[in-house]
């Protein structure tokens, strides 16, 4: 039997991070190699004829599993019976630009993307923030759409998780895949705590296997916490490719579950869990089944790991009292 295609909403299609996901989507990576797809993708009116241009290429590549692609700037018709929306489209900080000054501009696009999904998504749509600052930005979505459960908007750390078993493979001399439960904490921000306490490896404490607490303090934290910087500086642009993998990944996960024995990193609204406040989209460690994710429950914080999630939700909070001062929220 022929599956109904699944509605993807992708905004800032015609972007770099946009060129790097949109073909992966319809090649099956996103949902599953038996799951076929309908493109929706959103760009502003200057940046139409970009994506038009992707769209003939996305033709061009004959994917068995694509089944239509539609171009909009709109946002109220590209979300039109969304089952899942990347919101990747954001506004960059630019010269002079004030902290703010993003948040407002980012409540400018967010804040109507969060309605026309309200208005107009699928009753399963599942939202992932990908654009900066994205769990503000993802904070300012849901709030504007009150008529969504709260649990279906989340902001993207699976990058920050990947660049944390990169680099503590490296470090242990072991593959990626040896590693389990690796989490981050709060922010996509240089604030993020990328914790190895709870990671294992091959069964084992992570930390106790690596037993190097000045590589973790200086080395792997600030590492992990501040690639986006680096690759800024080396590539003259942020990441792209590796971005959008860790899109595919976080809507893989959520979509068809955590392994057994292992956890995912996702930023999604607190319930209170680990002194986040309620209401916060902070990262987490989740598992995942039949489309729902669940904070895992029960880690002990030592004083070491406290302090580190503490400060990067204080700038969570931040981000949204600012945002509630502006008026977004
Ligand atoms: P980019 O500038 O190449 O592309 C952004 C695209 O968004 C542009 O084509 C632009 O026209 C479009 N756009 C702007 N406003 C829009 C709107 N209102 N509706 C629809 N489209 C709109 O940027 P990029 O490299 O693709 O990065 C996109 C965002 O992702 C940035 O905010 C970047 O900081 C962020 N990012 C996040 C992570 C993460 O881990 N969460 C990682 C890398 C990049
Ligand atoms: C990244 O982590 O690579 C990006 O969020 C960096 C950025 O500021 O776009």
């Amino acid at each position: 039997m022929t599956r109904t295609p699944v509605s993807v909403t992708v905004t800032g299609a015609a972007g770099q991070i946009g060129y790097a996901l949109l073909f992966r989507i319809a090649s099956g990576q996103l949902l599953g190699a038996d799951v076929p797809v309908k493109l929706r993708l959103l760009e502003i009116p200057q940046a139409v004829k970009a994506a038009e241009g992707t769209a003939m290429e996305l033709d061009d590549c004959a994917f068995p599993l694509l089944s239509g692609i539609d171009i909009f700037d709109d946002a109220t018709k590209a979300f039109e019976g969304a089952n899942v929306a990347l919101l990747v489209g954001a506004r960059p900080r630019t010269k002079g630009m004030e902290r703010g000054d993003l948040l407002e501009a980012n409540g400018g696009i967010f804040g109507p993307q969060g309605k026309a999904i309200n208005a107009g998504a699928a009753d399963d749509i599942k939202v992932l923030v990908v654009g900066n600052p994205a769990n503000t930005n993802a904070l300012i979505a849901q709030q504007s759409a009150p008529d969504v459960p709260a649990e279906r908007f989340t902001a993207m750390t699976r990058l920050d998780h990947n660049r944390a078993l990169a680099q503590l493979s490296k470090k242990a001399g072991v593959t990626v895949s040896d590693i389990k439960k690796m989490t981050i904490w709060g922010n996509h921000s240089a604030t993020q705590y990328p914790d190895i306490f709870h990671a294992e490896i091959g069964g084992k404490s992570a930390a106790e296997v690596v037993g190097d607490q000045n590589w973790l303090e200086n080395d792997f934290i600030p590492t992990v916490a501040k690639r986006g910087a680096a690759i800024i500086e080396a590539r003259g642009a942020s990441s792209a490719a590796s971005a959008a993998s860790a899109a595919i990944d976080h809507v893989h996960t959520w979509v068809n579950g955590t392994a057994e024995g292992d956890w995912t990193s996702m930023a999604v609204v607190s319930d209170g869990s680990y002194g986040v406040p309620e209401g916060l989209i902070s990262s987490f460690p989740v598992t995942t089944e039949n489309g729902e994710w669940k904070i895992v429950q029960g880690l002990e914080i030592d004083e070491f790991s406290r302090g580190r999630i503490d400060a990067t939700v204080n700038e969570l909070a931040e981000e949204r009292d600012a945002v509630r001062k502006l008026g977004l929220i």
